[in-house]
């Protein structure tokens, strides 16, 4: 087994940084990452984006299946003028042929400037990270981490809500197997906010995760029951029940369809109260509620791949400068050459 570095801390400076966890990232970071997101959303509305990864290539790597995950970092990496090498069917790589984890990332790295790995396994990103030089971005290590799905639902609260501190907010659903809620708790956890778990029993946040939220002093209440706290909910995050991860058939029927939002379930919540979810749902939302103004998960979409865009320049050493800053460069005399 080779050693698997530690996640790196961010620490403002994303040139060259695999982002694996959550963990790596500070409210600083955040910031800078939301500002460029910002920046991105500005450029697509105006131009489609811009040329700003002109000549880098991102290869896609994704062992199990997605739609939005791959598909936003796959249109991201384009409206920045940067071109994919996307591999979504491992199964017509060489993959099939039994090639490893660890030497299928070796031959990507020799072709593209930064990998996406989407993979089955908890720790492969960090494994896979290990092997190459080039910045390698987890898109979901098994139950693991998602983390820069955590990032588009921050950036998504942040613009629904206008704020991101102090907030209450309920995850509710698969919260044992569920990656985006290990990955947003963490992240929500920097925010002083109130955490709600909501889930059937079987299905609760892991343990130590919510031991080391804890010993961090964030308060957390789990309950099965989501009547008790969607009045005060600022933000209700539902997901569906991972199947796949489930052992048997009778699991899953055991505890699907435990929860799903109606319009009936929207009258019991705040006004302005934010419903998401990372998709895809298997019939937890009603389809009945999307036109409720509060519905924001097709909203999250479209901001998830303004924070990707703004995740590959960044880490890629590539910036949308701030304008003071641009100012202050044509400003500067003019070196002269001797
Ligand atoms: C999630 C995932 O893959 O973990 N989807 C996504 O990335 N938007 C959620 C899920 O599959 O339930």
């Amino acid at each position: 087994m080779p050693d698997i570095a530690a996640h790196e801390p961010i620490n403002q400076d994303f040139t060259g940084k695999d982002i694996i966890s959550i963990d790596q990232f500070t409210p600083a970071d955040v910031e800078r990452l939301f500002a460029e997101a910002d920046a991105m959303q500005q450029a697509v509305t105006q131009d489609g984006g811009s040329d700003l990864l002109k000549g880098k290539l991102m290869a896609s790597l994704f062992y199990e299946p997605s739609t939005r995950t791959s598909s936003s970092f796959l249109a991201a990496m384009q409206r920045l003028g940067g071109g994919i090498i996307p591999i979504n069917e491992v199964n017509y790589s060489s993959v099939a042929k039994g090639e490893n984890l660890e030497d299928t990332v070796r031959t990507l790295e020799c072709y593209s400037d930064v990998i996406v790995l989407r993979h089955g396994k908890i720790g492969a990103a960090a494994l896979a990270a290990a092997q190459v030089g080039i910045p390698l971005i987890n898109a979901g290590d098994g139950a693991g981490e998602h983390p820069t799905q955590a990032l588009l639902d921050l950036f998504t609260i942040q613009k629904e809500l206008g704020r991101i501190d102090g907030l209450n907010i309920t995850l509710l659903g698969d919260l044992k197997n569920g990656r985006t809620v290990h990955s947003l708790a963490r992240l929500l956890a920097m925010y002083k906010s109130q955490l709600n778990y909501v889930s059937p029993n079987q299905l609760r946040m892991p343990a130590e995760l919510v031991a080391t939220l804890d010993a961090a002093g964030v308060q957390q209440y789990q309950t099965d029951s989501l009547d008790e706290v969607i009045g005060d909910s600022d933000v209700l995050y539902v997901t569906r029940v991972q199947k796949e991860r489930m052992v048997s058939d009778d699991e899953y029927k055991e505890v699907k369809g435990s929860y799903v939002i109606t319009p009936e379930t929207m009258t019991q919540a705040k006004p302005n109260m934010a419903l998401m979810h990372p998709l895809p749902r298997v019939g937890e939302i009603s389809s009945q509620v999307d036109s409720d103004e509060r519905s924001a998960y097709f909203r999250q979409m479209e901001y998830g791949m303004y924070v990707r865009m703004a995740l590959l320049a960044l880490v890629l050493g590539k910036t949308t400068a701030p304008a003071a800053s641009r100012q202050a460069e044509a400003a500067q005399p003019e070196l002269v050459r001797m």
